[in-house]
């Protein structure tokens, strides 16, 4: 695969077939994780494979989450809110999940650095496994203070993103984008 098209062409998948990511898989777009740039090459990153006990830790806080967050809201719509607790139950079903964690960052620099670049980590994983046919979607529900205990991350370190990731069950139709001449400015 091109690599703009699978720029242009990955969805955020959130459902998910039951064929297991192979090992194998695993290891390479994690390999590809590590080839983000890094402010002095700190490779700032924790690629941590959630199991189950941990996993059904994750989707009870993922529910309590959204009990107490969006699905108050009466803006939402009743199918929007369906969507959500289906996925919340068990992250789709997805046969990988994975949290990209940062270690504690000491200085200003790296509080700054460290989440840019498992960032970028995390967005090379997304398109190596794209490449591959595999789907998943990035979840910020790490900044979740219970979610953090859960994954045993320790004080001043940033949950980058929690992965739900698997062979796409079905693929959403793009979000659309505003066009980088929109988002284009110019300084004198
Ligand atoms: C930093 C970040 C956090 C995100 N958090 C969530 C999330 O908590 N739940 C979710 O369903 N999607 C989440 N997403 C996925 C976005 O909703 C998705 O990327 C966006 O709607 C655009 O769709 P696309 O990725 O298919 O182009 C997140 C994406 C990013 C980059």
């Amino acid at each position: 695969m091109e690599l703009c098209d699978a720029i242009q062409g990955r969805r955020t998948v959130r459902a998910f077939g039951p064929d297991p990511v192979p090992d194998q898989t695993v290891t390479e777009i994690f390999e590809a994780g590590t080839w983000a740039p890094s402010h002095g090459n700190k490779q700032p990153w924790e690629f941590v494979l959630i199991g189950p006990a941990t996993r059904a830790g994750l989707a009870m806080r993922y529910q309590a989450m959204l009990e107490a967050g969006p699905l108050k809201n009466p803006e939402l719509a009743e199918a929007r809110k369906q969507a959500l607790r289906n996925f919340a139950k068990d992250f789709g079903g997805a046969p990988l999940l994975f949290a990209v964690v940062c270690p504690p960052a000491t200085t200003d620099l790296d509080r700054y650095d460290f989440p840019l670049a498992a960032a970028a980590a995390l967005q090379n994983i997304f398109l190596a496994a794209w490449e591959r046919r595999i789907g998943g979607v990035w979840l910020s529900i790490g900044s979740n203070p219970q979610i953090r205990e859960l994954l045993g991350v320790q004080p001043g370190s940033t949950v980058a993103g929690i992965v739900a990731m698997g062979f796409p069950d079905s693929v959403p139709a793009p979000q659309p984008r505003a066009q980088a001449a929109d988002k284009t400015r110019r300084l004198p």
